[in-house]
Protein backbone atom coordinates (compact mmCIF):
# COMPACT_ATOMS: atom_id res chain seq x y z
CA UNK A 1 0.00 0.00 0.00
CA UNK A 2 1.34 3.89 -1.09
CA UNK A 3 2.12 5.81 1.84
CA UNK A 4 0.33 8.98 2.12
CA UNK A 5 -0.63 11.46 4.31
CA UNK A 6 -3.96 11.62 4.97
CA UNK A 7 -6.07 13.67 7.79
CA UNK A 8 -7.46 10.91 8.69
CA UNK A 9 -4.31 9.72 10.96
CA UNK A 10 -4.70 13.00 12.97
CA UNK A 11 -6.86 11.52 15.86
CA UNK A 12 -4.58 8.38 16.94
CA UNK A 13 -3.46 6.02 14.72
CA UNK A 14 0.15 3.59 14.12
CA UNK A 15 2.15 6.22 12.68
CA UNK A 16 2.77 9.56 13.52
CA UNK A 17 2.88 11.98 10.81
CA UNK A 18 4.30 15.72 10.33
CA UNK A 19 0.84 17.14 11.74
CA UNK A 20 1.25 15.25 14.95
CA UNK A 21 4.66 16.75 14.91
CA UNK A 22 3.38 20.38 15.01
CA UNK A 23 0.39 19.49 17.46
CA UNK A 24 3.09 17.81 19.78
CA UNK A 25 5.77 20.94 19.74
CA UNK A 26 2.46 23.33 19.95
CA UNK A 27 1.16 21.29 22.96
CA UNK A 28 4.85 21.44 24.40
CA UNK A 29 5.28 24.60 24.54
CA UNK A 30 1.86 25.46 25.88
CA UNK A 31 3.15 23.05 29.10
CA UNK A 32 6.46 24.79 29.22
CA UNK A 33 4.74 28.35 29.22
CA UNK A 34 1.80 26.96 31.64
CA UNK A 35 4.75 25.44 34.01
CA UNK A 36 7.25 27.99 33.51
CA UNK A 37 7.31 29.35 37.08
CA UNK A 38 7.29 25.42 38.44
CA UNK A 39 10.21 24.82 36.39
CA UNK A 40 12.05 28.13 38.14
CA UNK A 41 11.45 27.25 41.08
CA UNK A 42 12.75 23.90 41.14
CA UNK A 43 15.70 25.63 39.59
CA UNK A 44 16.12 27.95 42.36
CA UNK A 45 16.62 25.08 45.09
CA UNK A 46 19.54 23.59 43.45
CA UNK A 47 20.65 25.91 39.81
CA UNK A 48 20.37 29.16 38.83
CA UNK A 49 16.27 30.36 39.21
CA UNK A 50 16.22 30.15 35.65
CA UNK A 51 15.21 26.72 33.54
CA UNK A 52 11.67 28.25 33.35
CA UNK A 53 12.43 31.28 31.84
CA UNK A 54 15.00 30.11 29.06
CA UNK A 55 12.91 26.82 28.24
CA UNK A 56 10.15 29.46 27.78
CA UNK A 57 11.42 31.91 25.77
CA UNK A 58 12.55 29.01 24.13
CA UNK A 59 9.61 26.94 23.18
CA UNK A 60 7.42 30.70 22.22
CA UNK A 61 10.04 31.36 19.49
CA UNK A 62 9.35 27.37 18.25
CA UNK A 63 5.73 28.08 18.37
CA UNK A 64 6.06 31.19 16.25
CA UNK A 65 7.73 29.44 13.76
CA UNK A 66 5.62 26.60 13.31
CA UNK A 67 3.45 27.94 10.52
CA UNK A 68 6.50 28.28 8.69
CA UNK A 69 7.47 24.30 9.06
CA UNK A 70 4.45 22.93 8.69
CA UNK A 71 4.93 21.95 5.09
CA UNK A 72 8.27 20.36 5.79
CA UNK A 73 9.59 16.81 6.58
CA UNK A 74 9.19 15.44 10.02
CA UNK A 75 13.40 15.69 10.10
CA UNK A 76 13.66 19.68 8.89
CA UNK A 77 11.02 20.32 11.61
CA UNK A 78 12.62 18.47 14.36
CA UNK A 79 16.11 19.87 13.26
CA UNK A 80 14.89 23.63 12.64
CA UNK A 81 13.03 23.13 16.35
CA UNK A 82 16.55 22.14 17.86
CA UNK A 83 18.40 25.63 15.99
CA UNK A 84 16.41 27.76 17.12
CA UNK A 85 16.19 25.94 20.87
CA UNK A 86 20.14 26.39 21.38
CA UNK A 87 19.91 29.80 19.77
CA UNK A 88 17.23 31.10 22.21
CA UNK A 89 17.33 28.89 25.32
CA UNK A 90 20.92 29.07 26.21
CA UNK A 91 23.12 27.46 29.19
CA UNK A 92 23.52 23.96 29.15
CA UNK A 93 19.93 22.69 28.71
CA UNK A 94 19.95 24.81 25.59
CA UNK A 95 22.57 22.83 24.32
CA UNK A 96 21.01 19.35 25.50
CA UNK A 97 17.64 19.87 23.88
CA UNK A 98 19.06 21.63 20.61
CA UNK A 99 20.98 17.95 20.19
CA UNK A 100 18.46 15.63 20.98
CA UNK A 101 16.24 17.85 18.63
CA UNK A 102 18.56 17.74 15.83
CA UNK A 103 20.07 14.37 16.20
CA UNK A 104 16.10 12.71 16.66
CA UNK A 105 15.62 14.84 13.08
CA UNK A 106 18.54 13.54 11.31
CA UNK A 107 17.04 10.35 11.83
CA UNK A 108 14.07 11.62 10.36
CA UNK A 109 15.30 13.06 7.22
CA UNK A 110 13.04 13.10 4.47
CA UNK A 111 10.00 11.40 6.72
CA UNK A 112 6.58 12.58 6.30
CA UNK A 113 5.64 9.86 9.27
CA UNK A 114 7.10 7.21 11.29
CA UNK A 115 5.73 4.01 12.26
CA UNK A 116 6.54 2.76 16.00
CA UNK A 117 9.70 1.29 14.92
CA UNK A 118 11.18 3.84 12.95
CA UNK A 119 9.64 6.29 16.04
CA UNK A 120 11.79 3.91 18.52
CA UNK A 121 15.04 4.76 16.39
CA UNK A 122 14.17 8.14 16.15
CA UNK A 123 13.94 8.53 19.97
CA UNK A 124 17.00 6.69 20.58
CA UNK A 125 18.96 8.56 18.43
CA UNK A 126 17.87 12.16 20.37
CA UNK A 127 18.32 10.15 23.78
CA UNK A 128 22.10 8.83 22.32
CA UNK A 129 22.37 12.96 21.25
CA UNK A 130 22.19 13.96 24.85
CA UNK A 131 24.51 11.79 26.33
CA UNK A 132 26.98 11.93 24.32
CA UNK A 133 26.66 16.37 24.57
CA UNK A 134 26.24 15.83 28.50
CA UNK A 135 27.72 12.78 29.52
CA UNK A 136 25.27 11.86 32.00
CA UNK A 137 24.08 8.69 33.01
CA UNK A 138 20.96 7.40 34.33
CA UNK A 139 20.95 7.58 38.16
CA UNK A 140 22.95 11.33 37.94
CA UNK A 141 19.82 13.86 38.56
CA UNK A 142 19.56 14.95 35.21
CA UNK A 143 16.97 15.02 31.85
CA UNK A 144 18.42 12.00 30.68
CA UNK A 145 16.76 10.26 34.28
CA UNK A 146 12.93 11.22 32.01
CA UNK A 147 14.11 10.41 28.97
CA UNK A 148 16.60 6.94 29.14
CA UNK A 149 12.83 5.41 30.93
CA UNK A 150 10.84 6.88 28.40
CA UNK A 151 12.52 6.05 25.23
CA UNK A 152 13.27 1.98 27.00
CA UNK A 153 9.30 1.63 27.62
CA UNK A 154 8.25 3.14 24.21
CA UNK A 155 10.47 -0.24 22.96
CA UNK A 156 9.44 -2.34 24.82
CA UNK A 157 5.84 -1.85 24.32
CA UNK A 158 6.92 -1.71 20.50
CA UNK A 159 8.71 -5.05 20.93
CA UNK A 160 5.37 -6.10 22.51
CA UNK A 161 3.31 -5.26 19.45
CA UNK A 162 1.54 -2.25 20.66
CA UNK A 163 0.31 1.27 18.73
CA UNK A 164 1.70 4.53 18.52
CA UNK A 165 -0.63 5.95 21.37
CA UNK A 166 0.11 3.09 23.62
CA UNK A 167 3.20 3.16 23.71
CA UNK A 168 3.75 6.62 23.94
CA UNK A 169 1.16 6.14 27.15
CA UNK A 170 3.57 3.78 28.62
CA UNK A 171 6.63 5.74 27.73
CA UNK A 172 4.63 8.76 29.47
CA UNK A 173 4.46 6.72 32.95
CA UNK A 174 8.11 5.85 32.45
CA UNK A 175 8.99 9.13 31.85
CA UNK A 176 6.65 10.90 35.17
CA UNK A 177 8.32 7.44 37.52
CA UNK A 178 12.12 8.70 36.04
CA UNK A 179 11.43 12.19 37.11
CA UNK A 180 10.06 10.98 40.69
CA UNK A 181 13.30 9.18 40.97
CA UNK A 182 15.65 11.99 40.80
CA UNK A 183 14.23 13.32 43.89
CA UNK A 184 16.41 11.06 46.21
CA UNK A 185 19.32 11.78 43.97
CA UNK A 186 22.51 13.49 44.30
CA UNK A 187 23.11 15.25 41.24
CA UNK A 188 26.46 14.81 38.90
CA UNK A 189 25.84 17.21 36.39
CA UNK A 190 25.81 21.03 35.86
CA UNK A 191 25.22 23.55 38.23
CA UNK A 192 23.13 21.24 40.73
CA UNK A 193 26.15 18.98 40.84
CA UNK A 194 28.32 22.02 43.02
CA UNK A 195 25.84 21.42 45.57
CA UNK A 196 26.81 17.53 46.04
CA UNK A 197 24.74 16.15 48.86
CA UNK A 198 22.62 19.16 49.48
CA UNK A 199 20.79 18.61 46.01
CA UNK A 200 18.73 15.49 47.60
CA UNK A 201 15.01 15.90 48.28
CA UNK A 202 15.15 17.97 45.13
CA UNK A 203 12.83 16.88 41.74
CA UNK A 204 15.56 17.68 38.78
CA UNK A 205 14.17 20.89 36.91
CA UNK A 206 15.61 19.58 33.29
CA UNK A 207 13.81 16.01 33.98
CA UNK A 208 10.64 17.77 35.04
CA UNK A 209 11.00 19.88 31.53
CA UNK A 210 11.90 16.82 29.84
CA UNK A 211 8.78 15.38 31.17
CA UNK A 212 6.33 18.04 30.19
CA UNK A 213 7.56 17.79 26.46
CA UNK A 214 7.39 14.04 26.49
CA UNK A 215 3.94 14.05 28.09
CA UNK A 216 2.95 16.11 25.34
CA UNK A 217 3.68 13.59 22.49
CA UNK A 218 1.46 11.19 24.01
CA UNK A 219 -1.43 14.12 23.63
CA UNK A 220 -0.69 14.83 20.36
CA UNK A 221 -1.92 11.44 18.84
CA UNK A 222 -4.75 10.92 20.91
N1 LIG B 1 25.58 17.13 31.49
C1 LIG B 1 24.25 17.11 31.50
N2 LIG B 1 23.59 16.13 30.85
C2 LIG B 1 22.24 16.09 30.85
N3 LIG B 1 21.47 17.01 31.45
C3 LIG B 1 22.08 17.99 32.11
C4 LIG B 1 23.49 18.11 32.18
N4 LIG B 1 23.78 19.22 32.89
C5 LIG B 1 22.61 19.77 33.25
N5 LIG B 1 21.59 19.04 32.78
C6 LIG B 1 20.17 19.31 32.90
O1 LIG B 1 19.97 20.69 32.73
C7 LIG B 1 19.12 21.15 33.75
C8 LIG B 1 19.47 22.59 34.06
O2 LIG B 1 19.16 23.35 32.96
P1 LIG B 1 19.33 24.94 33.02
O3 LIG B 1 18.62 25.48 31.85
O4 LIG B 1 18.90 25.43 34.34
O5 LIG B 1 20.86 25.08 32.79
P2 LIG B 1 22.00 25.60 33.75
O6 LIG B 1 22.60 24.42 34.43
O7 LIG B 1 21.50 26.70 34.59
O8 LIG B 1 22.97 26.09 32.64
P3 LIG B 1 24.12 27.15 32.69
O9 LIG B 1 24.98 26.71 33.83
O10 LIG B 1 24.77 26.98 31.37
O11 LIG B 1 23.40 28.45 32.91
C9 LIG B 1 19.34 20.24 34.91
O12 LIG B 1 18.20 20.20 35.74
C10 LIG B 1 19.63 18.91 34.25
O13 LIG B 1 18.44 18.18 34.04
MG1 LIG C 1 19.60 26.83 35.56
Amino acid sequence: MRRSEPQLFVGGCDLFTRAHVIRWLSLAGSAIEENKDFLTQLDAAIGDAEHGISMARGFKKVVSQLPTMADKDIGSILKGTGMLLISSVGGASGALYGTLFVKAGNEASGKLMLDVSEMATVLKAGLAGIIERGRAQPGEKTMVDALSPYVEAFCRAGKGGASMAEALEQATVAAEQGVKDTIPMVAQKGRASYLAERSVGHQDPGATSMCLILKALAQAVS
